[in-house]
């Protein structure tokens, strides 16, 4: 298609907008401020060590660990920076939250504060930087609850505690070989690239739809020692292959940025799953559910995917803390109801019975 012809992110926009005549553009305006924080996110990615931008954060007491107990690259922290001062002076905001900062960003006094929240991961994948592998930005918007946009009071943690299936937009951008920005306002999945030479995001996908069925599997199978008996058994019935119970062969991809896990699963169908286990008790799962688990679900639900705990559709979660974590499993339809249908039917323990040897029970 010649470039005259293509879309920009903006004409995208705005072509939507003609769908709610009374919008006041304030929305558009703030997914313009957010697709420029990630310009400027991969402008920095693209230098690299060029910039100085590679290694671990130091703060000044010498530490490099956030309030996810992980550690900060100094790209988490300038992303954070980034995401920030492009979007709080606009008066679109009435507050933010990001997996970088423990408590909600308050829109300074100076400028005014609007009617939408956002939270964001500012840099996903972060310990894949300084080994040049695809990184990316996720965020989720969702309308701030009414009281605040009237008194335009402090937003607390608590006004972001909202199901998935409520969020107005989500989006990431992916700096890989390319960098993309793929969005949903609620209205499908679409995917622009980003014109180096224009500096603009160009409609490149303009209907993604995750393909039903697959036979590709993502998961860290470092932790299977930890994993619960309806994971375990899928894993093991894709391992299986040909001559096993799903009678095909699957072939399997990790590359420790989710972005680019669910990047990959949007253009040609697969499962993720990062399933709560029982590595550590205190973290029912790694990904965490506000900036994470809801925005890709949101985006895997709007191109035909389904995404999952496992036990519950992700959208219907309700959430309890700002940076909770949760069992995350999403992709291709049929294989994240499959997943879900292990997890619904009684497990089967397998007992020794010294008079019968071995037999086996079912319990909820
Ligand atoms: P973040 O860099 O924002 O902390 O997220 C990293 C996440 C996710 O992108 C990826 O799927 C997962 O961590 C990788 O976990 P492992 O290190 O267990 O592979
Ligand atoms: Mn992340
Ligand atoms: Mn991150």
């Amino acid at each position: 298609m010649p470039l005259s012809k293509r879309f920009t992110l903006t004409q995208y926009l705005i072509e939507e907008r003609r769908r709610y005549p009374g919008a006041s553009g304030d929305f558009n305006s703030l997914i313009l401020d957010v697709a420029l924080a990630c310009k400027g996110i991969a402008k920095a990615v693209a230098f690299g060590e060029l910039a100085g931008i590679m290694g671990n954060h130091e703060t000044e007491e010498g530490g490099s660990i956030n309030v996810q107990g992980e550690t900060q690259k100094k790209l988490d922290v300038l992303s954070n920076d980034v995401f920030i001062h492009r979007t709080e002076w606009a008066g679109n905001l009435a507050g933010m939250a990001s997996e970088e900062m423990e408590a909600p960003y308050q829109i300074p006094a100076q400028y005014p504060r609007g009617s939408y929240l956002i939270v964001f991961d500012p840099l996903d994948g972060s310990s894949n930087i300084d080994v040049n592998v695809s990184v990316g930005s996720i965020f989720s918007v969702l309308r701030a609850p009414q009281d605040v946009i009237d008194t335009g009071r402090d937003v607390v943690e608590t006004d972001f505690f909202q199901p998935g299936a409520k969020q107005v937009a989500a989006g990431y951008a992916i700096y890989g070989p390319t960098t993309m920005l793929v969005l949903s306002v609620g209205n499908g999945v679409v995917g622009f690239t980003l014109d180096p030479n224009l500096g603009e995001f160009m409609l490149t996908h303009p209907h993604i739809q995750v393909p039903a069925d697959t036979h590709e599997f993502a998961i860290n199978a470092s932790n299977s020692r930890f994993w619960e008996a309806p994971v375990k058994r899928y894993v093991d019935e894709c391992l299986a292959g040909k001559t096993g119970p799903r009678g095909k062969d699957f072939n399997m991809r990790w590359i420790a940025s989710m972005v680019a896990e669910a990047h990959r699963i949007l253009m040609r169908g697969g499962v993720f799953m990062y399933p709560r286990d029982t590595k550590d008790p205190s973290k029912p799962g790694r990904l965490r559910l506000l900036y994470e688990a809801n925005p890709i679900g949101f985006i895997m639900e709007q191109a035909g995917g389904r995404a999952s705990t496992g036990r519950e559709a992700m959208l219907q979660v309700q959430p309890t803390s700002l940076h909770q974590r949760i069992g995350l499993i999403f992709g291709s339809k049929n294989e994240v109801e499959r997943i879900e249908r292990y997890h619904a039917e009684p497990a089967q323990v397998e007992i020794s019975n010294p008079l019968f040897g071995k037999s086996s029970l079912f319990r909820d």
